[in-house]
């Protein structure tokens, strides 16, 4: 064989067969239907006369989209074949024009503001409470929602996260209501949210359910979808649902996978014949977990939270946040360990925490295996010695907008020597992929303090070059 370094680390990769507590939902295929498992290469086809088009479904594109919308209450389904990323761009695409003014909240994801700067909107910032306890960010609070739609009269739509990655999910009934009285549309990135509509009682409630215009939700993430593999739904007054049609077909591959989009019709399918069943076992577990974990650690968990606290409609029990505050540790040092001495994968950390993506495809085994590890990791770990308190920086002025920005000419300087200049990068930890900066903010002082921070305890930061410099307008 010739040379193929990227092709021989992901075949090493997977022959490790670790346990995943990350994406893809199907966990290495073992959640995948019997028909891609077996041979996924024959359904890697793309739009062929036969195969239909994807814009332009005839027949059984049209009844998936039918039975998709069905079962996630919208009138009407889009399957992405480019994540939500691209269904990100094309809901701010069908309901903005460039120039125009659009809400967002501020622990949104990097797909959100570099949309912004392709299309030429302007995002003015929702402010998000910190819990203090796992220093991340509080569900939307839809008083501070109300008051910035006063301030800004001229804001052409919405966009919220909601769950967030930590599975925090927002009172989205209110803000349908407060941006319809307006006659603004209520987009939200629903990506971590794909089960919810297989059980409300359980779940937080869908945004479709709650008035939301348009949504997004990576079926990937937690389904057994393939990479990539992701649902638009439609249900708006107010938006031109042929709109959002053409901003897709510009905005994602003209070659559309249909193995991915199949998958996320599979996905449906299994989540509609035996969705209750598969994800109400995967709550007891969870449940279970976190019991065994609570009683031989001083590891907190997110569910310990109080629903009403922090404007939190509901948490999804099954997105496992560990935090580790009581340890003289960090959540990245935890993953490490987790990563190298158990052969298990989480989904992120940060300074306080790991996420854990649990889906059904997560084996007893799988769950076995992660509280035998967090629990021995713990055994080894020494108490904090002060409470840690890292809340992230305050949200800077913005001094242009983030096209602007972007489209300036620039320099890379030291962080403390961009202080008091305007951003030409986002700045952004990832994951959760949340900005720090946005492209056309003033760089301040607390920014470049918690980047350097965050730099020294090993997070991955994406907007500064190899050096660590970040771009500057100059
Ligand atoms: C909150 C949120 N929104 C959107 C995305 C992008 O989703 P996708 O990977 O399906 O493009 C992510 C990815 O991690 C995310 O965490």
């Amino acid at each position: 064989m010739s040379n193929t370094p990227l092709f021989d680390k992901i075949d090493e990769y997977a022959r490790r067969r670790r346990v995943s507590f990350a994406m893809p939902g199907h966990k290495g295929g073992k959640g995948l239907d019997r028909t891609i498992q077996h041979n996924p290469f024959r359904l890697d086809v793309t739009e062929l006369s036969d195969t239909e088009d994807l814009y332009a479904p005839s027949h059984a594109l049209s009844s998936s989209r039918q039975a998709a919308a069905e079962f996630f209450g919208a009138q009407d389904t889009f399957f992405l074949v480019n994540g939500s990323t691209a269904g990100i761009y094309a809901m701010l695409a069908a309901s903005c024009s460039p120039g125009d003014t659009v809400l967002v909240n501020r622990a949104c994801h990097a797909s959100v503001i570099n949309a912004c700067v392709m299309l030429g909107l302007s995002p003015v910032f929702i402010k998000q409470d910190i819990i203090d306890s796992f220093a991340i960010p509080a569900a939307i609070n839809q008083k501070n929602v109300a008051d910035m739609l006063d301030k800004y009269p001229n804001t052409k739509a919405v966009l919220v996260t909601s769950p967030s990655y930590y599975g925090l999910a927002s009172d989205l009934s209110v803000l349908a209501k407060i941006t319809h009285t307006r006659g603004i549309p209520l987009l939200v990135d629903e990506a971590h949210g794909a089960h919810f509509a297989v059980d409300e009682s359980i779940f937080p409630k869908t945004a479709m359910s709650q008035g939301a215009d348009l949504s997004v939700q990576s079926a990937h993430k937690t389904l057994n979808a393939l990479n990539q593999a992701s649902y638009l739904h439609y249900n708006s007054d107010i938006i031109d649902k042929d709109r959002v049609r053409d901003a897709l077909r510009m905005l994602q591959t003209s070659s559309p996978s249909y193995l991915i989009a199949s998958s996320a019709d599979l996905a449906r399918g299994e989540l509609v014949s035996s969705g209750k069943r598969m994800w109400n076992a995967l709550f007891e577990r969870c449940e279970n977990l976190r019991e065994k974990v609570a009683a031989r650690t001083k590891v907190k968990f997110m569910s310990m939270l109080m629903n009403s606290q922090y404007n939190i409609e509901k948490v999804d029990e099954t997105r496992i946040v560990m935090n580790f505050s009581a340890y003289k540790t960090t959540g990245f040092e935890v993953s490490d360990m987790l990563r190298e001495d158990y052969g298990i994968d989480v989904e992120m950390a940060d300074l306080l925490n790991i996420v854990c993506i649990a889906t059904p495809a997560n084996t007893q085994s799988d769950f076995a295996k992660l509280e035998r590890g967090v629990t021995a990791i713990c055994d080894s770990l020494a108490p904090a010695e002060t409470e840690p308190a890292f809340p992230p920086p305050p949200i800077p002025d913005m001094a242009m907008t983030p096209q602007k920005a972007f489209y300036s000419k620039g320099s890379y300087v030291r962080l403390d020597e961009a202080v008091g200049c305007v951003s030409r990068s986002t700045v952004i930890a990832y994951p959760p992929a949340v900005p720090i900066i946005c492209a056309g903010e003033l760089v301040t002082g607390e920014c470049a303090g918690y980047i350097s921070a965050l730099m020294e305890v090993g997070a991955k930061l994406i907007g500064l070059n190899e050096n660590g410099f970040i771009s500057i307008v100059e």
